[in-house]
């Protein structure tokens, strides 16, 4: 996984949680760079799931909102890191129906390396979205993390529903999307 993503989580965590928890949660790891990461660097996917287990412990949350948290925030970030990505949209629906064709296809240009889920989706209406997130590696939370901050970020309502198809895995999840205020 790219080092962009463990950065904005270690940042994320010292400033939500603050740096002796950081400290602790990296500490109960085992990570092969202790925790020292760069947004340039690539690193095993599973360092993150750890830290993301060894949080949700410390802090006494489920798993599945420590990542949806996460997500939330990441959103925010990979938008104000990645400006040009995602200029061409005006509204939530817009950027979420190019991620598969657009977003990610930039991201890969920019790490051919990249780690990414595929995305398929179908408009029912203006106001109405179907999205299908397929990954082997099972992020469905961070998936609709990500789209939350993506509504909050438009400063729009949209209903979020969510069924696994993967039985429970989260690596085949259909989202439906209802906006309801823009
Ligand atoms: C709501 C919009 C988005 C969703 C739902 C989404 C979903 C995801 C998910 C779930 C992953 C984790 C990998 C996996 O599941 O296999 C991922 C990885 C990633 N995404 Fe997105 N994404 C969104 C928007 C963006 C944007 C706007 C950018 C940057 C401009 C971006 C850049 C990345 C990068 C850099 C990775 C890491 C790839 C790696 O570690 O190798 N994503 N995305």
């Amino acid at each position: 996984m790219k080092g962009i993503v463990f950065t904005v989580f270690v940042e994320y965590v010292e400033d939500t949680f603050g740096d002796v928890v950081a400290e602790q949660m990296i500490s109960a790891c085992d990570l092969a760079t202790d925790g020292a990461y760069t947004s340039v660097g690539t690193y095993d996917h599973g360092e993150i799931i750890q830290m993301l287990v060894e949080l949700g412990k410390i802090s006494d949350r489920d798993l599945s909102d420590v990542v949806k948290d996460f997500g939330y925030h990441l959103f925010g970030k990979l938008v104000a890191g990645y400006p040009d990505v995602v200029q061409h949209v005006d509204d939530s629906f817009g950027l979420v129906a190019t991620i598969d064709n657009h977003i990610h296809v930039e991201v890969r240009k920019l790490y051919p390396d990249a780690d990414l889920p595929s995305f398929s989706h179908e408009f029912i209406g203006p106001d109405e979205l179907h999205l299908l997130y397929e990954s082997e590696r099972g992020m469905a939370d961070l998936a609709e993390g990500l789209l939350l901050g993506c509504f909050a970020h438009f400063r729009e309502d949209v209903v979020l529903g969510r069924e696994d198809l993967s039985e429970g895995a989260g690596m085949r999840v259909a989202f439906t999307m209802r906006r309801t205020a823009r």
